[in-house]
């Protein structure tokens, strides 16, 4: 039997997370929203690319959260999206009341679903959805590593030339600007990034990295990015899926790692069908651990901002 994965919000982000995990054959795909017509007419379109792309996946457009029963992925997107000067916390109590309906109405009826959070602010929502479902820790996590470690990636790749398949990257922290890059865990082809570019110019990628999202903001104006975001959700759902044993950052719930506790917050995971199966912690040297401490201080004001919602 096919898995199931449904994806609540049909806006940009879900539909292109459905675009992509159908492209890829990662299962029937449920997609979720409230406007009437939305979700039915961009999963009936989606269904009619696969004759023509050669996938096989049935694709439900919904505005009932019944057809998402017995999924064995959860993703959620539905969120106002940032503006043009707006940062990802400026968003929190519309979402933090927007992700509770969500997460209150589909885990109840897959209980056993893997939750994969991907509105903003990140690690804060993510810390919301797991309170709210009562799910395991390791069963809600949230999409940001893999999409801000993609843009590193590429911004690594554009300034040397390189192809992007050989660039590895790993980076850590909250989904915010003060996210934490680590050129010391980065190489290209395995040889140490440091290699290949001057500090002067890593230090500006690291930064524009940090700034990846707002970059996007504000080049399109109405909406943020789409296309990494979801194709970096398509890459967690297909990990989860397929047991891959993944070794990416997600943001995961902390007890004492790094030492952090009762936060979400991005760190390197080992991602496969039981969700978080491992939390990896990294020598991070005296440094890069003041960048975590920052970031972390930053996620921790969120969460205790949403606590007095
Ligand atoms: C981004 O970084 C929207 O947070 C998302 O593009």
């Amino acid at each position: 039997m096919r898995k199931k994965i449904s994806i609540i919000g049909a806006g940009f982000v879900g539909s292109t997370t459905a675009h992509w995990c159908a492209a890829a054959e990662l299962g029937d795909i449920v997609l979720l929203d409230i406007v009437e017509g939305i979700p039915q007419g961009k999963g009936l379109d989606l269904y009619q690319a696969g004759p023509i792309m050669g996938f096989d996946a049935r694709i439900t457009g919904t505005n009932d959260y019944a057809d998402t029963a017995n999924s064995d992925v959860i993703v959620v997107t539905s969120g106002a999206p940032r503006k043009p000067g707006m940062s990802r916390e400026d968003l929190i109590k519309v979402n933090a009341d927007i992700t509770r309906d969500c997460v209150t109405k589909s885990a109840p009826l897959s209980p056993n679903a893997v939750i994969i959070m991907v509105n903003n602010p990140l690690d804060a929502m993510t810390y919301v959805a797991a309170e709210v479902s009562g799910f395991p820790k390791e069963r809600v996590m949230g999409q940001a590593g893999v999409l801000d470690s993609a843009r590193y990636r590429t911004f690594i790749a554009m300034e040397t030339g390189v192809s992007v398949e050989d660039i590895q990257a790993m980076l850590m922290g909250g989904h915010g600007d003060e996210m934490v890059p680590l050129p010391r865990f980065s190489t290209i082809g395995g040889i140490p990034v440091t290699e290949f570019i001057p500090k002067e110019r890593l230090d500006a990628i690291v930064e524009r990295t940090r700034k990846g999202g707002g970059e996007i903001v504000n080049l399109l104006k109405t909406g943020s990015a789409y296309y990494a975001p979801a194709a970096a959700t398509a890459q967690m759902v297909e990990a989860v899926l397929k047991d891959k044993k993944r070794l990416i950052a997600v943001s995961a719930y902390l007890t004492g790692q790094y030492g952090l506790s009762d936060m979400y917050f991005g760190v390197p995971v080992i991602l496969g069908a039981g969700g978080i199966e491992k939390i990896i912690e990294l020598p991070l040297n005296e440094e890069e651990m003041a960048l975590l401490k920052k970031s972390a201080d930053a996620v921790r004001s969120t969460i205790e901002t949403l606590k007095t919602l």
